[in-house]
């Protein structure tokens, strides 16, 4: 199956990640069915598709909370093995999820190194990890915290977006996973969150950013891909692309011109037959 359709004039160097055929199963329930994505550096790439399309599975195989049945993973050309997500990390990829698993009773400083924290013997190294952590929200422009020592519980929703965000980079992560982080936000901090993950993008990352919200994805994505009912139905440039078709896309899984995908008639949740296929 190639559905993808983004594919750049001339480039230079692999993508930071890409995922072919991938498939994962739930017993009878076929998540994904054949799921493609590329995602590159320097760029956001949008994850779209309407509920139960199979977009939190999806990234849950590439961060190894569960891997793919079957299916190649790539990281920068090379085929990669993630089966768990200590290897994700490893290799550079790091998941905001949607509930941000921050801890409310401590500081951002301590939340940013939670179970990663530096030592200097036995205690904890107080200075190199404020320091780490003042550097690396500056180097976003991230400016709407007054203190980093301020608890988490008092921040608003999208200052701990930020923080979660941030964490993330702190790994020397190249490939960051926004799970719809901004689902949750008003308009001014939508704002802020949306420039942060585009500032992301402009320091060389590979942002995938999953989310519901055109508006956001039109905003800053350089590339959507649509999933539906489990399976790729296209990568698109947002250049060469409209709301309109993008919709459609994810409505009913095929462009209304040009080359269509072909999606499958069975619906995930009820097909009988068994996926049995094995890694090519
Ligand atoms: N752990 C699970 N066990 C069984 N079915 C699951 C599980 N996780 C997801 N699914 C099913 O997989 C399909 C895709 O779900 P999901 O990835 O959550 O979609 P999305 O994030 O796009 O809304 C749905 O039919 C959902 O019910
Ligand atoms: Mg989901």
């Amino acid at each position: 199956m190639t559905q993808t359709v983004d594919e750049r004039p001339t480039p230079t160097t692999a993508p930071a990640l890409e995922v072919r055929e991938g498939r994962k199963s739930f017993g009878a329930v076929h998540a994904l069915r054949g799921v493609d994505i590329t995602v590159r550096a320097g760029e956001v790439t949008a994850l779209v598709g309407d509920n139960g399309a199979g977009k939190s599975t999806m990234i849950k195989c590439i961060a190894g909370i569960f891997p793919f049945d079957s299916g190649k993973v790539l990281v920068n050309g090379a085929p990669a093995s993630i089966h768990g997500p200590g290897q994700a990390s490893a290799a550079g990829i790091e998941v905001v999820y949607q509930d941000l698993a921050l801890c409310d009773n401590l500081d951002i400083v301590h939340n940013m190194f939670l179970g990663r924290e530096m030592k200097k013997g036995l205690r904890l190294n107080e200075t190199a990890m404020e320091t780490k952590a003042a550097d690396v929200l500056a180097s976003l422009s991230v400016r709407t915290v007054r203190s980093i020592r301020q608890q988490v519980a008092s921040l608003s929703g999208g200052q701990r977006q930020t923080v979660a965000i941030a964490r993330a980079v702190l790994w020397n992560s190249k490939i960051v996973i926004l799970d719809e982080p901004t689902a949750a936000l008003g308009v001014a901090q939508t704002e802020q969150v949306l420039q942060l993950v585009r500032r992301l993008a402009d320091a060389g990352l590979a942002v995938l950013l999953i989310s519901h919200n055109m508006n956001d994805v039109f905003e800053v994505a350089d590339s959507i891909n649509v999933l539906y009912l489990g399976q790729t139905a296209a990568q698109v440039r947002t250049s060469d692309s409209t709301r309109a078709e993008v919709i459609e896309l994810i409505t009913s899984g095929a462009p209304s011109t040009g080359e269509a995908v072909q999606p499958r008639r069975d619906r995930p949740a009820t097909s009988t037959t068994t996926n049995g296929s094995r890694p090519e």
